[in-house]
């Protein structure tokens, strides 16, 4: 059965009320559509942890900075529910902007030191976006569980630190990155690339690569690790916006590696116009 639409915060609240009665658990999988298999294996994840899975698709105009690509952010809701139902979402959250910031919006929410380095950085407001949105519908679905993909590892990170200090008592799950098979990080955004760019757009799994093989022969300092990653992006022509090796958790910047110490290297490029980020753990 095709999952059910659901249009307004109203309705929305209806049918978690009615599920909360009939005593099954839910688990939400937010998401900005054009679904691919990184947000269906999410859903996967959701089905394997509570009775019923709810799916959002929203695109969130208060986490793009003027700039930025909202008017042309790929959309496809017809596709979008056919995935989700597949993946195995009872119902999908697909409100328009309106009905999430209706005329007299005027709260949000702040997550501090994790959100302001990297993408923080490069996107001011970003962040302060995502956490209002991700806070606004846990607050509707009250979910047990909520997943989210390693994809975007910063988001992750400010997303438990939110669900932490607020006390919202929901557990995020984080999951691995599903990739193409030539290491491309799956994302909506992916479509935006021509052929050309699509190819030079694996330097940032290659990148990272070449940093994770240079640590696993014994070197520790964050400025070679980060090196070898710069080399292979200015050698596929992309135009980097940062590299970094960070603490895994606290994302501060690390010097060095310390043996048994959990740290990520970070990566944002663009290709073209189009701004691409990955990132993979480097030894821990
Ligand atoms: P979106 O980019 O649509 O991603 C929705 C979820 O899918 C996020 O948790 C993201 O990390 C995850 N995801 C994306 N690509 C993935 C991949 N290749 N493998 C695994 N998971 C992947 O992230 C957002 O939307 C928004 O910021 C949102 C959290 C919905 C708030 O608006």
């Amino acid at each position: 059965m095709t999952a059910l639409v659901l249009r307004t915060v109203a309705e929305t609240a209806a049918w978690v009320d009615s599920l909360r009665r009939s005593g099954r658990g839910l688990a939400l999988v937010p998401t900005m559509g054009y679904l691919h298999e990184g947000h269906q294996s999410l859903i996967r994840e959701g089905r394997r942890r509570a009775d019923v899975v709810a799916t959002s698709i929203f695109v969130n105009p208060t986490q793009f900075g003027p700039n930025e690509d909202l008017s042309r952010y790929p959309r496809d809701l017809e596709g979008d529910l056919a995935k989700c139902t597949s993946a195995g979402a009872e119902a999908v959250f697909a409100p328009v902007p309106e009905e999430m910031y209706p005329p007299d919006f005027q709260t949000h929410v702040e997550v501090g030191k994790v959100s302001q380095g990297l993408c923080g950085a490069r996107r001011p407001g970003h962040f302060q976006g995502v956490a209002t949105v991700v806070t606004k519908l846990l607050g509707l679905f009250k979910p047990q569980v909520a997943l989210f993909g390693e994809k975007d590892y910063q988001q992750l990170q400010v997303i438990r630190a939110l669900v932490r200090d607020l006390n919202l008592g929901v557990e995020v799950i984080g999951m691995p990155t599903v990739r193409e098979p030539d290491g491309l990080a799956l994302s909506s955004r992916n479509a935006y690339l021509s052929p050309e760019e699509r190819r030079r757009a694996l330097a940032l799994s290659r990148g990272m690569a070449a940093a994770q093989a240079l640590y696993a022969r014994g070197t520790r300092d964050t400025a070679s690790l980060v090196d070898a990653a710069r080399r292979e992006l200015a050698a596929a022509d992309l135009r980097e916006d940062y590299v970094e090796v960070v603490d895994a958790t606290s994302l501060t910047s690390l010097s060095s590696v310390t043996p048994g110490q959990s740290a990520r290297i970070l990566v944002a490029a663009f290709a073209g116009k189009t701004r691409l980020i990955d990132n993979q753990p480097i030894g821990g």
